[in-house]
């Protein structure tokens, strides 16, 4: 063993203290891997993939543009298979992203926030970031990541977080998950579905930013770094959901406050967003459903938590 098999393998834990109607729901301890997120998976398989493609050789910069999560799986990653890597990311990112990724060893650029605010990244912040990141690849004759375009997004949740949940909850009926790129639901619903086409897969967004529910976004703004950035990911296969499912700020904020308070489960804001969902389709539900969802990352990255 080393500690690239710290990622994946994550226990899937019955949260018996949340759900308050019948039905269970079940959430899988990301945050536990060792870049504190669900996208070491992502991050690991990237790499793997690019070496076997011949994308990426010993000792060629890997450059990706971040909101923090992928930067550190691949700051974790790069530093084991000894490629330096350079994180670009957008400024209005929680300072605890750019401490984690600093002292994982990334070289960390952060650009200027073109409409969000400290807290609050929006897509065209992504867009500027994303910009400058594939400029400095060019010069450096590095990696791109491109993780929103990357397949082995997909990959990554296809062959390991779907199978996982899979083998840990074999009576699985729904599946939630918040977007972000969109891999972690697309991967898994897609490997769930291939299984048992009865299992329900649904898509999380923040309210503000339903742009998957509501074909438009007038305001990106809310608390889910890493998701929810009023764009439609090229990783999204509308296919896939059974039903959308929005969550507010408040709903998030209680959410979250609640896994830490009753469960213990010190977890971000996306966590908290997942099992909102989770609970409130749960409760729009008669029967009693058997829900696995995503702990995506720790409360630890996070000034407000
Ligand atoms: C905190 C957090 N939650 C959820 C996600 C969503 O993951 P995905 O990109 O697989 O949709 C991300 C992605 O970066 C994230 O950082």
């Amino acid at each position: 063993m080393n500690s690239l098999d710290l990622i994946g393998n994550t226990p899937l834990l019955q949260l018996d203290k949340i759900p308050g109607s019948s039905g269970k729901i079940f959430a899988k301890a990301e945050y536990l891997q060792p870049g504190g997120s669900v996208k070491d998976r992502t991050a690991l398989q990237v790499i793997r993939d690019a070496y076997e493609s011949e994308k990426l050789r010993n000792g060629q910069v890997v450059v990706e543009m971040t909101s923090g999560n992928m930067g550190a799986g691949l700051a974790f990653v790069c530093a084991r298979f000894g490629n330096p890597f350079v994180a670009v990311m957008p400024q209005g990112n929680s300072p605890e992203r750019l401490r984690i990724l600093k002292a994982l060893g990334a070289e960390v650029i952060l650009t200027e926030q073109v409409d969000g605010t400290p807290g609050m990244v929006t897509g065209k912040d992504i867009q500027f970031a994303t910009d400058v990141a594939k400029e400095i690849a060019e010069k450096r004759n590095g990696f791109y990541v491109d993780q929103f375009n990357n397949p082995s997004g997909i990959k990554a949740h296809f062959t390991t977080t779907g199978p996982e949940i899979l083998k840990n909850l074999p009576d699985i009926d729904v599946f939630v998950a918040i977007i972000g790129s969109g891999g972690t639901f697309t991967g898994t619903s897609k490997f769930l579905k291939s299984k048992n086409s009865g299992i329900k897969c649904i898509a999380v967004e923040p309210a503000n930013a339903a742009i998957l529910k509501t074909g438009k976004v007038e305001d990106a703004k809310h608390i889910i770094q890493g998701t929810g950035y009023g764009i439609v990911p090229p990783h999204w296969k509308k296919e896939l959901a059974d039903d959308i499912i929005t969550v507010t700020d408040g709903e998030v904020r209680a959410m979250t406050k609640r896994l830490s308070l009753e469960e213990g489960l010190y977890v971000g804001y996306s966590s908290g967003a997942n099992v909102a969902a989770a609970l409130k389709y749960l409760q729009s539900q008669e029967a009693a459903l058997n829900i696995a969802t995503i702990l995506c990352d720790s409360g630890y990255k996070y000034s407000d938590l």
